[in-house]
């Protein structure tokens, strides 16, 4: 437990300056207690704030663990993002500023992006599309994700966003499970230099979806690659949208209709659709993206989450469209061409809030105050912090070479289930304690429990939430009972598993510590080690795996895989390179193991069950003075007979 203890030795706090409170929306600790006291008026208050085109009879109806927000409410979520503003002064505000990794530039106002998204939403009707119909999009980081997503929403059909940089397998998994009837999709997209060719990926996941009827392609501009286009299957976006009127009414959806699924690792091999329903998502999202971040009108916002991940869709998509944001939206890797490239995006559009993940803040660190010295950051106000636990060391070079030491620094907590952020600083309010995530937002309500359930004044245990909250997902898609067991069978069905530890401190900051089950954060993305074992099994020459993280300095976890292989297989590097090669191939570049480690048998208890405390404890080196002897299979059962000795 010693890096817990390290972290709480940490004792240097940040007041808001008297400069940033001086403008902040909220600046009365009074907000806690009052929500505290009346959670549901708390956020009925936020509805208020959105177009409803039938109120709710009753703000939540609970009955755990399912809840429901918003009873017999009427909303649209793009009608939410969209023609809320331009009927107003912000018609011609930029909604999106678009920058490409080649740096091509494009910036769409409201009215703009109005337009496109009715003008998709007709081509989506035109292709048979309807209410409740699942669409899923495979796409790099362009407006036209943002256009789709909107498109589906405005004529209630559910969106399902895989991720550009899943393999073909766990796009065709995804569609699969969600049996989705369009698939939006690009010729390519652009990483480091580089074309993804998402078109021809989707040809092979298209080979073994049968519920696809039609696929729209958007041309990426730059991607000078061949595209295969499927008779009577495939159409070009472009083609599509010309001449597509520029009206479409808005569904008036139910609040509790379905607004999107997003994928996510669990404990099982296979991902979790969670489900996300519109009218209490979206009030999750506009309150917290106005409160966390003190959003202004004439903020410059810039998530660098890729739409993929529920953080592209909760702060690039909904969340600052429902407040009127501009939104700068980047395509590419932060040191393409050079290590500059954030800053130079912050600079050129005058960035006033920036988040991101310490993963990068992590690299950023490693490349030197040089690169972000270069550029004029003073547009800044506010920082932002999201994915996994962020060191201290890493916190304040943030505020120091970032945040030119007069940025508040705000690191939230949530997941791809909780739809917001959940556990945060409020900027003009918190003292802030680098490496703590400090308290839960108003109206949230977090626990630190014991495995037996007993609540933890001061120190460590389990992150539960022990109240609904509007956002929440309502489920995993097609599967009822995993919902249950997986998120509220752990002490009552009343109260949340998170799936984190968190420890408590003195003033009762809150300090998240990572992932207690089989769920691993590399580079603040979410992967099951499950997910991984069954891609390494899936080889033909691998008898059997165990995959466990490793702290890493730049990734947090680095993955590292226990191999067993099976008779008669020759032991090589090579064979190493060609196992990660093929997780690779398999989930996404994002799974592929860092280490492979083979072993002439996984150590396992009496019992049966593989050692996993012992695998990582040799990951890490602990159990071992030098890794080298590793390349000696039989190690990994000497240790364990070691192990169980001194056990
Ligand atoms: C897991 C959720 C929700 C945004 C992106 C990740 C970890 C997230 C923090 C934070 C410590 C964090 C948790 C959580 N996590 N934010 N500020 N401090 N840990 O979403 O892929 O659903 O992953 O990310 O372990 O359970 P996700």
């Amino acid at each position: 437990m010693s890096e817990i203890d390290a972290l709480l030795r940490e004792d240097r706090s940040f007041e808001p300056s008297a400069e940033f409170r001086a403008g902040a929306h909220v600046t009365d600790p009074e907000v806690y207690a009052r929500a505290e006291k009346d959670p549901e008026a708390f956020w009925e208050a936020f509805a208020r704030e959105l177009d409803w085109t039938a109120p709710w009879t009753r703000v939540l109806d609970w009955k755990p663990p399912h809840a429901q927000w918003f009873v017999d409410g009427k909303i649209n979520a793009s009608a939410n993002c969209l023609d809320r503003h331009i009927g107003t002064w912000r018609r011609n505000k930029a909604a999106f500023i678009w920058e490409g990794e080649p740096g091509d530039r494009r910036t769409l106002t409201y009215f703009d992006l109005y337009r496109q998204v009715c003008q998709f939403a007709n081509v989506l009707k035109d292709l048979g599309v309807g209410k409740g119909d699942r669409v899923a999009l495979y796409m790099p980081l362009v407006p036209e994700l943002a256009i789709a997503m909107l498109a589906c929403a405005r004529i209630g059909a559910v969106h399902s966003v895989v991720f550009g940089g899943f393999s073909a397998e766990s796009l065709r998994d995804r569609i699969n499970d969600a049996q989705a009837r369009l698939l939006v999709t690009a010729d390519g997209g652009y990483r480091r230099g580089a074309i993804v060719p998402l078109k021809k990926m989707a040809d092979e996941a298209l080979a073994e979806t049968p519920s696809i009827e039609h696929v729209v392609v958007v041309r990426r501009g730059y991607a000078d690659i061949p595209v295969h286009m499927k008779e009577g299957r495939d159409r070009w976006y472009h083609e599509l949208m010309d001449g597509a009127p520029i009206t479409c009414p808005a569904e008036p959806m139910d609040a509790e209709d379905m607004l999107y699924i997003l994928y996510t690792s669990g404990t099982t091999g296979k991902p979790k659709g969670i489900v996300h329903t519109t009218g209490g998502y979206l009030v999750g999202v506009y309150a917290t993206t106005k409160w966390v971040f003190d959003l202004r009108d004439d903020d410059v916002f810039w998530c660098t989450a890729d739409i993929g991940w529920v953080t592209g869709h909760s702060y690039v998509v909904y969340g600052p469209l429902t407040n009127g944001a501009t939104v700068v939206m980047y395509e590419g890797a932060p040191d393409w061409p050079e290590k500059d490239r954030f800053w130079q995006i912050v600079e050129r559009y005058g960035v006033t809030i920036l988040y991101t993940a310490p993963t990068a803040i992590r690299a950023f660190m490693r490349w030197g105050t040089q690169w972000p010295a270069k550029r004029d950051l003073s547009s800044l106000r506010l920082l932002g912090s999201v994915g996994e636990p962020i060191n201290p060391e890493a916190w304040v070079w943030y505020h120091l070479n970032v945040g030119g030491s007069r940025c508040p620094v705000v690191d939230t907590w949530w997941q791809t289930e909780t739809g917001c952020i959940l556990i945060t600083p409020l900027p003009g309010i918190t003292r802030t304690k680098p490496g703590s995530a400090t308290q839960p937002f108003p109206g949230i309500t977090a626990q630190v429990l014991s495995e037996k359930g007993v609540p933890v004044q001061v120190g460590g245990g389990l992150l539960a939430l022990t109240r609904p909250w509007p956002a929440m997902l309502r489920g995993i898609y097609g599967d009822p009972e995993r919902y249950v067991t997986q998120y509220w069978s752990r002490w009552s069905p009343d109260v949340y598993f998170t799936g984190d530890g968190a420890k408590l401190d003195e003033d009762g900051y809150y300090w998240l510590l990572g992932r207690v089950d089989d769920v691993l954060n590399v580079a603040g993305h979410r992967i099951g080690t499950m997910e991984v074992e069954s891609a390494l099994v899936d080889h033909p020459k691998v008898a059997e795996s165990a995959v466990v993280g490793r702290p890493h300095q730049i990734k947090g976890h680095a993955l590292c895989a226990f191999v067993t292989v099976k008779e008669g297989v020759h032991l090589s590097e090579g064979l190493a390179d060609e196992l990660k090669a093929h997780v690779a191939h398999k989930i996404g570049a994002i799974a592929r193991p860092d280490d492979i480690i083979f072993a002439a048998d996984l150590p396992k208890t009496r019992s049966g069950k593989i050692m996993r405390r012992l695998l990582r404890d040799i990951a890490e080196g602990k159990a071992l003075g030098d890794t080298t002897t590793l390349a000696d299979p039989s190690v990994v059962a000497r240790l364990r007979d070691q192990y169980q000795d001194e056990a």
